[in-house]
C-alpha cells in the first residue's frame, strides 16, 4: 500500500461528507425547497409542476421565485386571498381541472403586473367578486365552469383586458333572465344584466309602495265608514230617546185608564 492509496481511502469519505454539506447548504436556497408532490425545474425561470398531485389546497410553501406554476388536475376547492402574494416572478398559473368554487376578492394580489396566463377552466366557479381580475393583465381562461350570468359577471368581464376572448368561453349554466335550456354563451345574451337587476328592484319597490298605499287608503275609508255608522247610530239613539221616555207615560196613561 502506497502513501497515495492511504490518502485516497481516508479522503473519499471526507469528500463525500464535504459534497453532501455543500448540497445541503445549496438546498437552503428557497428554490431547492420544492413543495410535496411537486417537481421544480430551472428553465426560463423556475418551473414548478404540481399536476395530478391530489392536492386539496394550494401549497403554502411554493418557492417565491416560481415563474411557471402548474396546479392542474388536483382537488383544490378555493383560492384564498393573497395566496400568490410573494411570487413576484409568476408569469403562468394553471389551475384547470380542479374543484374550485370560491375565489377570494384579493386572490391574485401581488401578481397583477407579472402574470400573463391564468387558466381557471374546468372548475366549479359560478360567481366571483366583481374586482377579482380587475388589475390583471393576464389572458384568463374561464371556460368550462357553471357560471351564473348576472350583473356581477357582466362587470367582471367588462373590467378585463382580454374580455372578449374570455367572455367567448363563458357558458351560462344559469342566468338572471330565468331561461331554461342548455347553457348558452355569455356573449349571446344581449340584455344589459345590470339594468335588468335595477329595473327589477325598481318594480319591486313600486309594488311595495302601491301595497302600502292601498292599505292606508282602505284603512282611512274603513275608519270614515265606521265613524259614519257610529254617528248615525248615535243620532238614531238620540232621536229614539224622547219616544222611549214618552212610552212609559203612555203606559201609565193606559194603567190609569184601566
Ligand atoms: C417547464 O417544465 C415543463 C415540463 O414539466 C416543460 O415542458 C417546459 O418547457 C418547462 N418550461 C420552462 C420555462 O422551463
Ligand atoms: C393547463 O393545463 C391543462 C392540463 O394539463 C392544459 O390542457 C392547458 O392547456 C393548460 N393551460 C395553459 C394556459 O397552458
Amino acid at each position: 500500500m502506497t502513501v497515495l492509496d492511504l490518502w485516497l481511502t481516508r479522503s473519499v469519505p471526507m469528500c463525500l461528507l464535504l459534497q453532501s454539506l455543500v448540497l445541503m447548504a445549496l438546498c437552503f436556497h428557497p428554490a431547492c425547497m420544492c413543495p410535496k408532490g411537486c417537481t421544480c425545474v430551472h428553465g426560463n425561470g423556475l418551473n414548478v409542476t404540481c399536476s395530478h398531485a391530489q392536492l386539496k389546497e394550494i401549497p403554502l410553501d411554493l418557492p417565491p421565485d416560481t415563474a411557471l406554476l402548474r396546479l392542474d388536475h388536483n382537488q383544490i376547492t378555493s383560492i384564498p386571498d393573497q395566496v400568490f402574494k410573494e411570487m413576484h416572478l409568476l408569469r403562468e398559473l394553471n389551475l384547470s381541472h380542479n374543484a374550485i368554487r370560491t375565489l377570494g376578492e384579493n386572490a391574485f394580489r401581488g401578481v397583477e403586473n407579472t402574470l400573463l396566463t391564468l387558466d381557471l377552466s374546468h372548475n366549479r366557479i359560478t360567481t366571483v367578486h366583481k374586482d377579482v381580475f380587475a388589475l390583471l393583465k393576464a389572458r384568463i381562461n374561464m371556460g368550462n365552469n357553471p357560471w351564473h350570468c348576472d350583473c356581477t359577471l357582466q362587470q367582471v368581464l367588462k373590467g378585463m383586458m382580454y374580455n372578449h376572448e374570455s367572455a367567448s368561453r363563458v357558458l351560462c349554466k344559469s342566468s338572471e333572465l330565468h331561461d331554461e335550456g342548455p347553457p348558452r354563451p355569455f356573449l349571446t345574451i344581449n340584455a344589459d344584466l345590470c339594468n335588468l337587476a335595477k329595473r327589477t328592484t325598481d318594480y319591486a319597490m313600486l309594488v311595495t309602495m302601491f301595497g302600502w298605499f292601498t292599505m292606508v287608503i282602505s284603512y282611512v275609508v274603513y275608519y270614515v265608514r265606521q265613524n259614519q255608522e257610529d254617528a248615525r247610530r248615535h243620532l238614531e239613539y238620540l232621536k229614539s230617546l224622547p219616544s222611549k221616555q214618552r212610552k212609559p207615560e203612555e203606559g201609565d196613561d193606559i194603567s190609569t185608564v184601566v
